[in-house]
């Protein structure tokens, strides 16, 4: 992988908002991989003005993953957080950006449905992730299988714990999720893996330099023959 160190997630988000740009004005109907939770923020916030005059009418998006039985317009779910985040303010094409479906009624072939709209759209041109300090990339959990798809899993108590701060209550944190497979990560043409701060450091170090292993799922990014991955002082503390 590319490592890219630098100075602030202000500095990150302005790299990759920056590839963004050309991918689509060299693809006008560029497929973005897209991830939720703190990490990825900066990106679209750098986004907004370097947009300003794109015409981003045809630009299509899939997010890494969805809790699983929270309602859509959850303001946590993942949908909400895509339209409130990215969708609304860059002024993209609503129906072109997808999230998992995480509605009990179809979650049994719910994962089979977002692959095949994967596919159809042929395949996440520039995929953006963040690394769970369980070493988590999606919602793979330690133990994922490297060939996985998208599927559901559960998260782990660790995973619950560092997103109660998106809830009232850790209990409120759903226990399931319907991700995005490792192996379906590893199909994205581009993959830009971004970390901040110091809790991060041992996933970051783990996913770069460790054993590829399915105890640390972020290693599955030395798999990829594109991958570049932007963290800051803290987040590249224990890389060699
Ligand atoms: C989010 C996702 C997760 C997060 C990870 C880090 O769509 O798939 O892998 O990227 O949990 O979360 P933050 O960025 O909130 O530290």
């Amino acid at each position: 992988a590319e490592i890219v160190i630098v100075p602030s997630a202000a500095a990150a988000g302005v790299l990759v908002a920056d590839e963004i740009v050309k991918l689509i004005a060299a693809r006008p109907d560029a497929v973005l991989g897209l991830a939720t939770g703190s990490t990825p923020l900066s990106v679209y916030e750098a986004l907004r003005p370097r947009v300003e005059g794109v015409d981003l009418s045809r630009v299509r998006g899939f997010a890494l993953d969805e809790y699983v039985g929270i309602d859509p317009n959850h303001p946590e779910s993942y949908r909400s957080v895509i339209t409130k985040e990215v969708v609304e303010p860059l002024g993209l094409d609503p129906a072109l950006i997808r999230t998992p479906d995480g509605a009990l009624e179809t979650i049994a072939h719910a994962g089979e449905d977002y692959e095949r709209a994967i596919a159809a759209a042929g395949g996440i041109d520039l995929q953006i992730l963040g690394i769970g300090t369980s070493g988590h990339i999606g919602f793979n959990e330690p133990g994922s299988s490297f060939a996985s798809r998208t599927r559901v899993k559960t998260l782990i108590e660790q995973t619950r714990q560092d997103n109660a701060r998106f809830f009232d209550r850790v209990e409120d944190v759903p226990m399931h999720c319907i991700t995005q497979g490792l192996g379906t990560i590893l199909e994205a043409k581009h993959l830009f893996l971004l970390a901040f701060g110091e809790g991060k450091a041992a996933a970051i170090a783990g996913a770069v330099e460790g054993p590829v292993t399915s105890s640390l799922p972020g290693s599955a990014i030395q798999l990829h023959p594109h991958v570049t991955v932007v963290v800051d002082e803290a987040a590249a503390a224990d890389l060699a």
